[in-house]
């Protein structure tokens, strides 16, 4: 298993200011620490890309987009692809969040096509999966997690350049989290099915971050489960002092 890794997800937050000052913050700690701690990723919104990777330097923390259209260009008004995310400093692309996939109506077909994208574009696609509160109280997480990831997946997924999220969508923005039995249960499930399409070497070097809620507090906890390798973090990613404190975990 590679460095794990920390991703924060700014979601529609942030302007100018804010969020220069939030990745102002974040690089000099990550200066002042070195290597060899987490990896570190920033997922701030499109528009604040080309003044964040500035305001990053050559601290050691990636950049990366929340969404990316299939496309690498055209007629698509509003969309950004993951040509243009390269293109602004990115190396990540978050795709099928919950909220594009709630929001948007975006299914697993369109998710592989944006994770493909990605792919495309040089960057390492964040494929997000998770079940709802419904969901799980019918007893379908594991088969509806199965399926997304399934069917998500980039067809081919060269030198397992891939990351995958479990985020359950009930622990999303709730203070909820997963009991670590359930979350060891989805990931273990996730290995599973990851070594089955890659085979054992690379289907075991994907990252699978736990994502919902993880704050300071249940870091430790959620991040010492069994095949989680990092997490996707959205509100307690807007405090560089709470980030920095899971990336130091
Ligand atoms: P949260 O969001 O940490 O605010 O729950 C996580 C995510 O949606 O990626």
């Amino acid at each position: 298993m590679g460095r794990r890794l920390i991703a924060g997800n700014w979601k529609m937050n942030g302007l100018r200011g804010t969020g220069v000052a939030l990745a102002k913050d974040l690089a000099a700690r990550a200066q002042a620490a070195g290597e060899g701690g987490a990896e570190l990723l920033i997922c701030p919104p499109a528009q604040l890309l080309f003044t964040v990777a500035e305001a990053l330097g050559n601290a050691p923390i990636a950049l990366g987009g929340q969404d990316c259209h299939p496309a690498p260009s055209g007629a698509h008004t509003g969309d950004i692809s993951a040509e243009m995310l390269a293109d602004a400093g990115c190396s990540y692309a978050i795709v099928g969040h919950s909220e594009r996939r709630g929001d948007h109506g975006e299914g697993d077909g369109v998710v592989k096509a944006k994770a493909e994208a990605a792919l495309a574009a040089g960057l390492t696609p964040i494929v997000c999966v998770g079940e709802t509160a419904d969901q799980r109280r019918a007893g379908q997480a594991l088969s509806v997690i199965e399926t997304q990831v399934l069917g998500s997946l980039p067809a081919d997924v060269p030198g397992a350049r891939l990351v995958v999220a479990y985020e359950p969508v009930w622990a999303i923005g709730t203070g909820l989290t997963a009991e670590p039995a359930d979350v060891e249960e989805a990931h273990g499930h996730i290995r599973g099915l990851l070594v089955g399409r890659l085979g054992t070497e690379a289907g075991g070097a994907v990252r699978v971050l736990y994502g919902g809620s993880v704050k300071p507090g249940n870091a430790a906890e959620l991040l010492a489960v069994p095949n989680v390798d990092g997490a996707l973090v959205g509100g307690a990613s807007l405090k560089a002092q709470d980030f920095w404190a899971i990336a130091a975990t």
